[in-house]
């Protein structure tokens, strides 16, 4: 599970204070290498409903092998984030939000919708029973990994009857091994990640498996993610991989709007609310991959960022396309993608004032 060892980390005395050791060096806890002691499970039954959600140890599941979610990927997940603050208390960021849009990602995939107040209660008392692993180094944090699959064992293509809701909890240092340095990012022509219509605004495995051929041809281009374009034209831009993106041509910002094919970031609306109360104007419009590579060969386009559960706020270095690679600015971190890292990493980590509320108690 270390994802880089052979060893299996988990369960090994010290592989705490391990973590402790792994939150001071960047990079040294990577995203989603290490697991803590405890997990959530829940069983969902048709007839019964959700069952109790019970903290157990951290372990394999048992899942017979015609389970649905093997051979349909009827399945959905989240990412949330603790912090720990300096008073010694955990805190959640947005997690009503978070739980919100896994129903919005379950009534897409005809996945039974979970109990919102029950699933926060049990997501928290997950959190307190683990929260010796919250690390608490600045750009570290507990991601919370909740998920669904489909568990009946039945081969017909049909709603499964049977789910189970699970809960892992890593500690994160950066999504990006580049950490808070600007991402190249590959600008993908050929395939598309999603279409209005489609699963494409739900959290669902397929939408990352189909993107990985197109992150291999970035990685060859020595690029860390995929900028998706619109599956129709392929000229309008959607998402990056792991994230919604956001261009600034001068004094606008520009993200492209929520049209049923890509993701409703949490971290993007936190952004957009961020800008707007700065008096920075934020445009939901689309915008093209041609008015892109424009800014950015005239100096129009300022800035570029990727937001992000995971990745936070990242900025774009560069633009992987047909062939050209095009730089953002000079290279390094924008002003304003630094400006809302700092906000939001410091309204996570008890150093801001939280002025919307997004913080929540354990
Ligand atoms: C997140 O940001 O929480 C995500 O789920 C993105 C994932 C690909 C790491």
């Amino acid at each position: 599970r270390s994802g880089q060892e052979s060893m299996p980390l988990h369960g090994i005395r010290g592989l705490q204070s391990k973590v402790r050791e792994l939150q001071e060096s960047p990079g040294g806890l990577g995203f989603g290498r290490y697991f803590t002691d405890h997990m959530l499970l829940m069983d969902y039954e048709e007839g019964t409903g959700w069952g109790e959600p019970r903290i157990v140890p951290y372990g394999p599941l048992l899942l017979d092998p015609a389970s649905k979610v093997f051979h349909y990927g009827q399945t959905v997940f989240e990412g949330m984030k603790a912090f720990k603050w300096k008073d010694g208390r955990a805190r959640l960021f947005r997690p009503l939000d978070h739980v919100r849009r896994l129903n919005r990602s379950c009534a897409r995939m005809c996945v039974p919708a979970v109990d919102e107040a029950r699933v926060l209660g049990a997501l928290r008392r997950l959190v307190t029973a683990d929260a010796d692993w919250i690390p608490e180094a600045p750009g570290t944090s507990l991601y919370i990994r909740p998920f669904v699959v489909a568990t009946e064992t039945q081969l017909g293509v049909a709603p499964s009857r049977s789910y189970a809701f699970v809960a892992i909890c890593s500690p994160v240092g950066a999504y990006y091994a580049e950490g808070v340095r600007p991402v190249p990012i590959y600008v993908e022509t050929e395939h598309v990640r999603a279409v209005a219509g489609g699963v494409g605004d739900a959290k669902t495995a397929g939408n990352y498996a189909a993107g990985l051929k197109a992150q291999e041809a970035a990685a060859r281009m020595g690029c860390a993610q995929v900028l998706w374009l619109d599956g129709v034209e392929r000229e309008y831009v959607e998402e990056v991989g792991s994230m919604n993106a956001f261009f600034r041509f001068g004094d606008e910002i520009v993200t492209p709007p929520l049209g049923g094919s890509i993701l409703a970031g949490v971290t993007r609306d936190s952004v957009i609310r961020l800008l707007r109360g700065w008096g920075v104007s934020v445009s939901e419009r689309p915008v093209s991959i041609g008015e892109v590579a424009a800014g950015l060969r005239d100096g129009k386009l300022r800035e570029a960022f990727g937001t992000g559960t995971a990745a936070v706020v990242s900025p774009i270095g560069s633009l992987h396309w047909r062939g050209e690679r095009l730089t953002v600015g000079d290279g390094e971190p924008g002003e304003l993608s630094k400006r809302l890292y700092e906000t939001l990493s410091g309204i996570q980590r008890g150093e801001l004032p939280d002025a919307y509320g997004w913080m929540e108690v354990v």
